[in-house]
């Protein structure tokens, strides 16, 4: 095996379903899995410290290519001593190649082997993002792991559409290899796309796989498809790849959905819904979901999940965040966000030691008895 930055050591195989307990060692520590990434695009956790990052135990968090890139620029970012000296993180960080947001933010795109033209979604100026701009914006950032500029697509395009699109995403990963500066001290991982098409997530995965990267994502998901169609997704992805290198699920975060993923042999993910419905009011709770501006929270001096132990979590009241929502004060939306992070992290720090004990199906019914599927 290449000697990569960033290794994968399997350590458990859950008996009754294939789940894995991992180890993850990366430039800047190690990691256990299946674990949940905080994403922090624009260099922050909004409204979170990197302090309160570490009290609630993230061990990795995500952040963005394509933010950084536009503001405050990569080579910025490098003349700071990187990504991690600028936000004072000094755990391991993943960047997201751009693909993804040039697709949902900016305007005006055209795609070509080259790359993605785009106009960019502050100031409209044309833009020009290829395989080798992205590695080079994320050597600059200087990232543990980094992912591979890809074409992310409409779930629901014909078999021809996704096809030219998960073969130009596989020559894109082998240009990114090649544009690779930091071998030694970051991972490039590949996107394997192709939609709901068994063939075609077949010959993605087997295309990247052939390129012996450090680790692999699923990328294509939670885009609109149902829970069943993505559980079907993940069941005949999953067996292409290799089982001595991580994967990512990308863009996934509901409770049920990281349970149901982990049992399918997924070690990693990220999502900005805890933080993002989080500043809106909406808690995850050990009880299910919790809209805190509603009326019935306005006299509920119970705490507001003392299940979870993130410090607002045990020292607040419901009627106090709702308070802080209902007058829009800042520090309700950290409350929120901490307390939604915390709650994920925990659920996952359960589901390692379910899959130690073997009792993750069990983990699982209790779980959902208590929460119920989840809807955003
Ligand atoms: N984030 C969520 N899904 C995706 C994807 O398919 N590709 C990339 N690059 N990022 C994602």
């Amino acid at each position: 095996m290449s000697d990569y930055a960033v290794k994968y050591e399997l350590l458990h195989v859950e008996k009754h379903t294939g789940a894995r307990l991992g180890k993850i060692t990366t430039p800047h520590g190690e990691v256990m899995t299946p674990m949940f990434m905080p994403v922090g695009t624009q260099a922050t956790v909004k409204g979170v410290s990197p302090r309160e990052l570490k009290e609630i135990n993230s061990q990795f968090i995500l952040s963005n290519t394509y933010h950084l890139w536009l503001r405050p620029g990569d080579e910025l970012i490098a003349k700071a001593g990187g990504l991690h000296k600028f936000m004072n993180w000094d755990g391991p960080i993943l960047t997201d190649s751009g693909g993804f947001q040039v697709w949902s933010l900016s305007d005006h795109n055209s795609i070509t082997e080259d790359g993605v033209t785009f106009r960019n979604h502050l100031n409209g100026d044309k833009m020009f993002l290829s395989p080798e701009v992205a590695m080079r914006i994320q050597n600059n950032l200087g990232s543990d792991v980094m992912m591979q500029l890809d074409e992310a697509i409409p779930y629901f395009e014909t078999y021809d559409y996704v096809k030219n699109s998960v073969e130009r995403t596989s020559r894109w990963a082998e240009r990114a290899q090649k544009a690779h500066k930091r071998p030694n001290d970051q991972a490039l991982f590949g996107i394997v796309q192709g939609a709901g098409f068994r063939e075609l997530r077949k010959q993605s995965a087997q295309d990247l796989v052939s390129l012996d990267l450090p680790g692999y994502a699923i990328g294509g998901l939670s885009v609109g498809e149902s829970k069943a169609e993505m559980n079907r997704v993940l069941d005949f992805t999953v067996p292409f790849l290799p089982e001595n290198k991580p994967r990512y699920l990308m863009g996934v975060a509901a409770p049920d959905s990281l349970i149901d993923a982990s049992i399918r042999g997924i070690d990693m993910f990220d999502c900005v819904l805890p933080t993002r419905i989080g500043r809106k009011g909406t808690l995850l709770t050990s009880h299910g979901r919790v809209v805190i501006k509603n009326a019935k929270y306005k006299d509920d001096f119970s705490l507001i999940d003392p299940e979870t132990e993130d410090y607002g979590s045990q020292h607040f009241t419901k009627a106090y965040l709702h308070h802080l929502f209902k007058t829009n004060e800042l520090y309700g939306q950290t409350i929120a966000s901490v307390h939604n992070l915390r709650y994920l992290l925990k659920l996952m720090e359960d589901v390692r030691q379910a899959i130690a004990e073997d009792r993750l199906l069990e983990f699982r019914e209790e779980t959902l008895s208590k929460y119920g599927y989840f809807e955003p």
